[in-house]
């Protein structure tokens, strides 16, 4: 897939993402974002960025992103996605910086540090099923 031309299969997403990101979301975005000391990264001093070479690759690099995670939890580190970090990793001047191809897209963030704390597994909502035969 790399021979496809990035301008035409791979659309920058943090455009399409900001245009369709309804107002109630935005407005908790700022509030957050503007809280006095709030980090985006909580603290890490590394943030891994995984990113895809084509559209079809972005799964894959969820996938990837929760290897590092649990690769990193084993060895005593702590992860978190960052994705509100994802139109930064996608802008032009930034790949330049880290010397990232411009084609690619930057799929998952991932902030690896010394977790402050070990919180316990939040409790998760059941699955809805939407087909049942
Ligand atoms: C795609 C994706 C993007 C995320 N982006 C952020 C983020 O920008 N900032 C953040 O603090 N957490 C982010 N998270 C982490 C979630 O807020 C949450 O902590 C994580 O999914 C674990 O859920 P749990 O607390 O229910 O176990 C993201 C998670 C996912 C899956």
């Amino acid at each position: 897939m790399s021979h496809l031309r990035p301008t035409q299969h791979c659309p920058d997403p943090p455009v399409a993402e900001l245009a369709a990101t309804p107002e109630p979301v935005l407005r908790h975005l700022r509030e957050l974002l503007s809280q006095p000391g709030y980090d985006v990264f909580h603290g890490a001093n590394t943030l891994v960025t995984i990113y895809a070479t084509a559209p079809g690759d972005v799964s894959d690099c969820y996938l990837a992103g929760e290897n590092l995670m649990l690769a990193a939890t084993a060895a005593g580190l702590g992860t978190c996605p960052i994705g509100l970090s994802r139109p930064l990793m996608n802008q032009p001047d930034v790949k330049d910086e880290l010397g990232v191809p411009a084609s690619v897209v930057a799929a998952l963030p991932v902030v690896v540090g010394h977790p402050a704390e070990r919180p316990h597994a939040t409790t998760r909502n059941p699955p809805r099923l939407l087909y049942r035969r």
